[in-house]
């Protein structure tokens, strides 16, 4: 009896290392389903949480384009989908009206990836110095995807005569944004002559 319990006990840790080792092998999940206070941000009790905290809607109505760069980002991310917290995902839906413009800007904290549902996109990205400040660029139609990495500048531009969508997917609870013109293109007039003259 001892002897069967015995193999019996090392079958199931046989199982279980077996088990952890296949998980390993993916990202590691979250740390709990509901979470109770992280990151300064509250969630619910467990015993309370309903369908709704999980919930956004509206996305499938066109944002107005009236800009002077004529496009529009709605962001979900965990500032209005509090249930994001902790799950290190969050998306955009960017419309645009022709020739929008979604400036270069940067995700300090978050890869995206983006699918165009319409129209048509030319994208780009710039990598870092270490990798020869190298500018990737493509055109994009619906049903293409695109990745942009993690802090790395990038830009979306509407090339057709016609409105665009693209949907992204971002690896961040809340991706942050660093528009690179409104950075940048605030220093004097000067200063940008003499930083040109170095290069
Ligand atoms: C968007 O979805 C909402 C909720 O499902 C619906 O009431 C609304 O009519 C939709 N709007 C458009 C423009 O499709
Ligand atoms: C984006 O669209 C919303 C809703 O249409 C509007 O309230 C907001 O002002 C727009 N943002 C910009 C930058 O145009």
């Amino acid at each position: 009896m001892q002897i069967r319990k015995a193999k019996y006990l090392i079958r199931a840790v046989a199982l279980l290392a077996l088990t952890f080792s296949l998980a390993s092998a993916y990202d590691p999940g979250p740390l709990q389903d509901c979470c109770v206070f992280v990151n300064g941000k509250f969630c619910n009790d467990p015993k309370l949480t309903s369908a709704n905290d999980f919930f956004f809607s509206g996305l499938n109505v066109s944002r107005s384009t009236s800009n002077p760069l004529r496009s529009n980002v709605t962001a979900v991310n965990v500032d209005n989908l509090a249930r994001l917290n902790t799950l290190g995902i969050s998306l955009a839906h960017v419309d645009f009206a022709p020739y929008g413009l979604n400036p270069p800007h940067i995700h300090p904290c978050g890869s995206e990836f983006i699918i165009v549902l319409e129209g048509t996109l030319y994208v780009g990205f710039d990598t870092s110095n270490g990798d020869g400040n190298r500018l990737f660029t493509i055109m994009l139609y619906p049903g293409d995807v695109f990745v942009f990495l993690i802090g790395l500048i990038h830009f979306l531009l509407n090339v057709g005569n016609t409105n665009a969508i693209a949907f992204a997917g971002l690896s961040s609870q809340n991706p942050g944004v660093i528009t690179i013109a409104n950075a940048a293109f605030q220093v004097d007039k000067n200063l940008v002559e003499y930083l040109q003259k170095q290069f």
